[in-house]
């Protein structure tokens, strides 16, 4: 049975909808070309290739509906870190590891890294307990490893719990930025707007903790070049980060560190 909600939300969409055929004098061909790119989005979608979702992304709606959902009501001069979509290349389960684990495997090449921070109660600023930090980035290849039969399963992936202290760290790669997948109908949404592929280098966080509201995220690497024309817009300001050079480690040229502020319910 429809909710007030839904009935309420499609009746608008369809408003929306018959307006914009009408405002743009939408012919029938045009139209079926608009059908044939959703069915075409459907046939290439798989496990690993959401290609509804990449097609939203390349138009704002999930950066749009991120901001939406996280508006900030709190008046307070701190705030939680700032969210950022999702994007199709999260996968559950990923590893559990102890702190200092690497999560890249079989990659020789690559700027080696050090992160490291802490997850805190943006309010009191203290340490939050048994909080998971979900963690995933591309290789320097610039695929996830579902994306790439070369690598291995759950490559550059992991999960991190914190102790006491709140404390988390790892090591993995200074990211690289890389096209979406543009072989479908997002790459053709794309050229049709003159608009190129490239999203800024990031890493992908989901931070948790019990009582608190968890944190999709994004932190972009303040020397990247797309950071100011991101083909899905998901950069901000506050997640834009420095990556320093690391000395005395064997296992990391680089170090990277980041706080996670959280918000309880
Ligand atoms: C999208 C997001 C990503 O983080 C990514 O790596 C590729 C694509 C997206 O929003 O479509
Ligand atoms: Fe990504």
């Amino acid at each position: 049975k429809a909710s007030p909600r839904m009935r309420k939300v499609m009746a608008s969409m369809i408003q929306h909808i018959h307006d914009f055929a009408r405002e743009n004098e939408i012919t029938v061909d045009e139209w079926m070309a608009g059908v044939e790119m959703i069915n075409e989005a459907g046939r290439m979608s798989t496990a690993v290739r959401n290609e509804g979702q990449l097609l939203c992304d390349v138009i704002g709606l999930e950066s749009l509906v991120d901001d939406i959902t996280y508006k900030l009501t709190s008046e307070s001069s701190s705030l939680p870190t700032s969210t950022a979509i999702l994007g199709p290349f999260w996968r559950a389960d990923a590893p559990r590891l102890e702190m200092d684990s690497n999560i890249v495997h079989n990659i020789p090449d690559g700027d080696h890294t050090y992160m490291h921070g802490t997850v805190k109660d943006f309010l009191t600023d203290e340490p939050i307990e048994g909080a998971e930090l979900d963690v995933w980035h591309t290789a320097p290849n610039g695929l996830y490893e579902q994306q790439d039969e070369n690598q291995v399963d759950f490559n550059l992936r992991g999960r991190f719990t914190t102790g006491k202290d709140g404390k988390y760290s790892f090591y993995c790669l200074r990211p690289t930025s890389y096209p979406i997948p543009n072989d479908g109908p997002a790459g053709k949404l794309l050229a049709l707007l003159d608009r190129h592929p490239m999203r800024p280098a990031h890493i992908h966080f989901i931070v948790s903790a019990p009582k608190y509201k968890p944190i999709i995220t994004q932190i972009f690497d303040r020397r990247d070049k797309h950071l100011t024309d991101d083909a899905v817009f998901a950069v901000k300001d506050s997640l834009v980060v420095d990556f320093l050079p690391r000395q005395g480690d064997d296992q990391a040229d680089f170090e990277l560190q980041y706080d996670f502020n959280l918000a309880t319910f």
